[in-house]
């Protein structure tokens, strides 16, 4: 007889968290979001990996490129590169990340000698830059010949037809350093000869790229930053149950720090299969991450496989339509908790903590600390990440708004079936289990995680918590009514924003 849970399948948006008894010492400034990432001794051991902040991106074409993974390891959180492209590309993606040296910027304005004065302007006001390498061929990489800012030009006095060559600064007046030169030793340079920038050249004299003056605390203002112990940034990627034999050796020479296997539905033979394959060729060397399950037994499964962490969440994705195509799936909130609850069972029994990823449905800022309460360790974002300019997506004008492009990896679009393979052979079996939409535009990332993240600080001082491992320990979660949830919200005044403004003398 088939099996009936006794818990409907909740959803974030019918869960509160009843505050709790808020010490004075307990003030957002002293919060830790500090999270294990993979699996470890609880009590005995450090945990090998740990986010700064709770947050990683999908493992979506539309979120998680080399841009996107530099913004948030910058933030102290962590991406999955997406596996829906080649293993080239996805492997020269992870190197991209590894290879970044904050405050190193490749110039995307560089200018050859014999371009003339008008194309200079055309480039500045197209790109911004007041600052433009010159270089034998015009690339980002050819051989330095000199740098063209606003000082070497009076638009004024000069004809728009004059060239490059005539009034850039010269090469041999220009002061650079070698490529093995650190950020510090490049900003003590700029600061000791009052430069703007620096230009960073190899043994043949071949620009590298150029440190300017402005990042000179990138580092200082980025204090939750993911590094590795070479102080790169830190980067995972997703693969698949397929090709993982030519995938994961890719991706490991490219230097990422841990895989993910992406699937809509991990509680499988197949992923079981790719844990094992990697602990046989690199024993625990090589974290990996799989899911996504949404009860107990999924997660036994998982855990008893070997898996660094376990991703919880089917159907809850808001371009995600697997509920409507195949009828699988749970409210995101009853999994958590179930999962939650199976994972501390798991640690009691055998001493070993595998830290679990609630996945999908995140739609408000308060559901990641709703979350976060259930039991979640950290959670995965698409939508939310999609938003942002280090998205790899498009940015449109829609209606009059900007928008960003967001689409499932179970659409057309992405054509990513790998995700939904049950193994055999697939010819002619494909159809979508996502959409393809548009999210509104919400400009630089840096901004949005801070705001987003002190609504997490706050909420957790008013349960009485300083760490996550507290917020899980001593949250108090309370079931809302329908009518609860209008009473949440602004209800029974006419919103300002909303009705047209009548000056109290009738004009
Ligand atoms: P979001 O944060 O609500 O946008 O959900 C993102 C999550 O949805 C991803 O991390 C995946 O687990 C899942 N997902 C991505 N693409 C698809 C799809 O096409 N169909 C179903 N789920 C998807």
């Amino acid at each position: 007889m088939a099996y009936y849970f006794d818990e409907p399948s909740r959803t974030f948006n019918e869960y509160l968290l009843v505050p709790g008894y808020s010490p004075s010492t307990c003030v957002p400034a002293a919060v830790s979001l500090k999270t294990p990432l993979v699996r470890y001794r609880k009590g005995e051991e450090e945990c090998p990996i740990s986010l700064n902040i709770p947050m990683i991106s999908a493992i979506m074409q539309a979120v998680s490129d080399d841009g996107m993974a530099v913004a948030l390891a910058t933030e102290g959180g962590m991406s999955f590169v997406y596996g829906s492209q080649s293993i080239e590309s996805q492997a020269a993606m992870v190197a991209r990340v590894k290879d970044y040296k904050a405050g190193f910027v490749t110039s995307d304005a560089n200018l050859s000698p014999d371009m003339t004065l008008a194309q200079v302007v055309e480039l500045k006001e197209k790109l911004g830059h007041s600052t433009m390498p010159v270089t034998e061929d015009g690339t980002a990489t050819g051989k330095l010949l000199g740098v063209v800012t606003e000082r070497d030009y009076r638009l004024s006095r000069m004809s728009l037809d004059e060239k490059v060559a005539d009034f850039m600064t010269p090469r041999e007046k220009l002061i650079v350093a070698p490529v093995s030169t650190s950020l510090k030793v490049a900003n003590d340079i700029i600061w000791d000869h009052k430069l703007n920038s620096l230009p960073i050249v190899d043994e043949n004299d071949h620009l590298v790229s150029l440190v300017f003056r402005k990042d000179y605390d990138s580092h200082k203002s980025n204090p939750n930053e993911m590094l590795d112990s070479h102080k790169r940034y830190m980067v995972g990627a997703g693969i698949n149950t397929r090709d993982y034999a030519e995938r994961i050796p890719a991706l490991v020479e490219a230097g990422v720090d841990v895989l993910c296997i992406d699937s809509s539905e991990g509680y499988s033979d197949w992923q079981k299969f790719t844990i094992e394959w990697v602990r046989e060729h690199y024993g625990n060397t090589v974290k990996i991450g799989a899911g996504n399950v949404v009860d107990a037994e999924g997660f036994r499964f998982l855990a008893d496989a070997g898996a660094d962490f376990i991703k919880v969440g089917i159907g809850g994705g808001s371009i995600c339509i697997t509920r409507e195509t195949k009828g699988i799936g749970r409210g995101q909130a009853t999994a958590t908790i179930e999962v939650a609850a199976a994972r501390d069972a798991y640690f009691k029994e055998t001493g070993v903590y595998v830290p679990i990823c609630s996945d999908g449905g995140i739609v408000y800022d308060h559901h990641i600390s709703l979350a976060l309460a259930m039991g979640s360790d950290f959670v995965m974002l698409g939508r939310y990440f999609a938003r942002f300019d280090e998205s790899p997506s498009n940015k449109v004008m829609v209606n009059g708004s900007y928008m960003k492009e967001y689409w499932g990896e179970g659409s057309a679009r992405a054509r990513n079936w790998q995700r939904y393979d049950l193994g055999g052979d697939k010819k002619g079996m494909t159809f979508e289990e996502g959409v393809d939409s548009y999210v509104p535009y919400a400009g630089a990332l840096k901004d949005g995680v801070a705001l987003t993240l002190s609504k997490v600080r706050s909420t957790m001082c008013n349960c009485g918590a300083l760490t996550i491992d507290e917020l899980q320990d001593k949250a108090k979660l309370t079931i809302v009514s329908s009518t609860s949830i209008v009473e949440g919200g602004a209800h029974d005044v006419l919103l300002k924003d909303k009705t047209p403004y009548v000056s109290n003398t009738g004009h």
